[in-house]
């Protein structure tokens, strides 16, 4: 399909997303999806990533991916507006959106990513439970580093759990609605009533190597907001070569 005319629809599918994400506030399930579908990203077999194979039946339906049905229904309006748009494409655009509309940083988008079905097997995405080698070993598998880990897990300034969905409960900051370094700030100052800390969010503190990332987003809101955009593009682009 001509270059240009996709590029039409992606500035419209963008005005769309930031439309629905402001009037829904589904910013933060918005970006679940976006790293759901990217973060089944396995580099040596060069499977899983964002293919939008997470809309399939199959995959959705893995224990991680609980409540985002209702992300991949929300974008079922801005693909019936803009149909050429792949849903791969769109799942991502709408997780860049949804940074960018709660006030975070601007992220390079590129467009071109095809739509698969093919789903991974289960458990590739991170378990809440675990610790720092598991990390390392999920976002390694991916092609990603211990810097990427802790700019990404910046994400958990927006949105809660729910424990229906995961068996947790609770926002990480103050403001679940605005990007900003408020979940670093908050790792630092330690428990606090109300806020919620997965163990794979504890374990950014103790593990002295993830620790000096979160001290310097804790006390440097741009270059978090630096480190977090281009950490986010690499997700988003995990086995895409942009056509
Ligand atoms: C929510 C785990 C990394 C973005 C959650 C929830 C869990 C979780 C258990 C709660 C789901 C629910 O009950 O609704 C993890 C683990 C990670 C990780 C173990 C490993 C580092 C990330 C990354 C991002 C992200 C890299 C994005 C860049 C979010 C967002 C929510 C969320 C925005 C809130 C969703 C909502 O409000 O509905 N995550 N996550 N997470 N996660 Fe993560």
């Amino acid at each position: 399909m001509a270059g240009r005319e996709y590029e039409k629809e992606m500035e419209r599918a963008r005005r769309d997303l930031r439309a629905l994400i402001s009037s829904k506030t589904c910013a933060p399930i918005m970006l679940r999806l976006a790293w759901h579908d990217a973060g089944t990203y396995d580099a040596k077999t060069e499977t899983g990533g964002p293919n939008a194979s997470i809309r399939n039946q199959a995959e959705l339906s893995h224990a991680a991916n609980a409540g985002l049905n209702i992300a991949i229904q929300l974008c079922e309006e801005i693909k019936a507006r803009n149909p050429r748009i792949s849903y791969a494409d769109l799942y991502q655009l709408a997780g860049v959106v949804a940074v960018e509309v709660t006030g975070g940083p601007t992220i390079e988008f590129v467009p071109g990513r095809k739509d698969s079905m093919a789903s991974p097997e289960e458990g590739r995405l991170p378990d809440a439970k675990q610790g720092a080698s598991h990390l390392r070993n999920v976002f390694n598998r991916m092609g990603l580093s211990d810097q990427d880990i802790v700019a990404l897990s910046g994400g958990h300034t927006l949105g809660r759990a729910h424990r229906e969905r995961s068996g947790f409960e609770g926002p990480w900051t103050q403001d679940p609605l605005k990007f900003d370094n408020s979940y670093f700030v908050e790792l630092l100052k330690g428990d606090s009533k109300g806020l919620l800390k997965l163990p794979t969010d504890k374990v950014l503190v103790e593990d002295p190597e993830f620790r000096k990332y979160v001290i310097m987003y804790a006390e440097d809101e741009e270059a978090f907001f630096r480190d977090y955009a281009a950490s986010h593009k690499r997700l988003s682009e995990l086995g895409f070569s942009p056509p």
